[in-house]
């Protein structure tokens, strides 16, 4: 893959002295729309992501090329100029990277080419864009000789998302593509940002991705939506509980206290950050402890939750879940991401894999009219120098 992005970097750049980096996209396991809740999320970085190959300039010029993009050609903005550009399309992403860095203090002060090409499916919830994100702040990091942490490339990633992009997410994508571990999940409690790696240890068992080939066009107004939704529900909380975040609470103290919010939708929101910041906790002591049905039993119970309380599943992740968790071999299955469209994953015996995939497959496309694509989740490191 590399020495085949090289060529064609010299192709595009007209040099042959482009370093080679990569960053992961992200599955999450569980623990879901509880990030910006002050709840645990529980993802991992996966081996498919984005890579990148790039070089200082001695000018000012940023010039971006995505191998995913090439009818776009090279899209380029000069460093004195990083202002949000509807026009600069995808490229919005590394350059809200290299302006939030720069306004932090880190010197960069001459231009760079990137060439970007990923191997995440757009727009399947996978994380494409955090990946990007911390694709760049490796890259210039490296390149500029920034050292900046890793947690401090994570943050900025989030504030490029939240103020540059205008999506109100938490920090879960960008905090599992900066600090993954190969073959460890990362419990992350997002109110502290503490984190306990655990072994991602399925014996038998592999985790398939499945994905439903919806994108999820419309999904940032109703994701920024559900988190308006969860902000007021805590607002009316507090007028009697002492908490920063739903996350704070236990399931009993949440049911107590729901005639605090009196809004059936606001309840139902908020209920599920709650319970799924429960599951949270519960589905990583299943897992250190090799308990794969308890494990999997929450995962179904995830879903259910995303699907009745929190309402972002839709017709065709429920059916894609649906279809998984009725067949032989399967312990659990849930959406994955922020939902809408996008990806699921479910925990399914190695030996029935195939099987699997073709009977969820078949079913799926008999209802929804098009097909779902499947992957298997290899567990891989965080963003980096290749
Ligand atoms: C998206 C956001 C994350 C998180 C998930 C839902 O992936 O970027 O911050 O909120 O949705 O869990």
């Amino acid at each position: 893959m590399e020495s085949q992005l090289q060529k064609t970097y010299t192709t595009i750049f007209n040099s042959d002295e482009g370093q080679a980096y990569f960053a992961p996209g992200r599955i999450n396991l569980i623990g879901e729309h509880t990030d910006y809740n002050g709840g645990h999320v529980f993802p991992a970085a996966i081996t498919i992501g984005t890579y990148g190959i790039a070089e200082k300039r001695t000018d000012k010029k940023v010039r971006l090329y995505s191998e995913n993009f090439s009818e776009l050609g090279i899209i380029e903005f000069s460093l004195d100029d990083l202002s949000y550009q509807k026009e600069h399309d995808w490229t919005n992403y590394p350059k809200g990277m290299i302006r939030y860095l720069i306004e932090q203090g880190f010197s960069i002060d001459q231009g760079m080419n990137i060439l970007f090409y990923g191997t995440i499916p757009n727009g399947a919830g996978l994380s494409s864009s955090a990946s990007i994100e911390l694709l760049t702040g490796v890259i210039v990091n490296d390149l500029f000789d920034l050292n900046a942490d890793m947690l401090d490339l994570v943050k900025t990633g989030k504030r490029v998302e939240n103020e540059f992009i205008g999506v109100n997410s938490g920090i879960m994508d960008q905090f599992a593509i900066g600090m993954g571990k190969k073959d460890q999940a990362i419990l992350l409690d997002t109110n502290t940002l503490s984190y306990d790696l655990v072994p991602a240890v399925f014996g038998e068992y592999v985790v398939a991705i499945m994905n439903t080939n919806k994108r999820r066009e419309l999904a940032d107004s109703k994701y920024n939506e559900r988190r308006a939704e969860c902000e007021e529900a805590l607002k009316r909380l507090q007028a009697q509980l002492k908490i920063d975040a739903l996350g704070e609470l236990d399931e009993q103290t949440f049911e107590d206290n729901t005639q605090l919010i009196d809004d059936e939708t606001l309840i139902k929101r908020a209920r599920h950050a709650v319970t799924e910041n429960q599951r949270t906790l519960k589905a990583k002591k299943a897992l250190q402890n090799g308990d794969l049905t308890a494990f999997g039993k929450l995962l179904n119970a995830s879903h259910r939750s995303l699907q009745l309380d929190y309402e972002v599943t839709g017709v065709e992740l429920d059916t894609l879940v649906e279809a998984a968790q009725k067949q032989p071999g399967v312990l659990g299955a849930r959406m994955t991401g922020a939902g809408f469209g996008g990806c699921a994953i479910a925990l399914v015996k190695e030996d029935v894999l195939d099987t699997f995939i073709e009977a969820v497959g078949q079913e799926y496309s008999e209802k929804i009219g098009y097909t779902a694509d499947f992957y298997k989740a290899h567990i891989d490191d965080g963003a980096r120098k290749l």
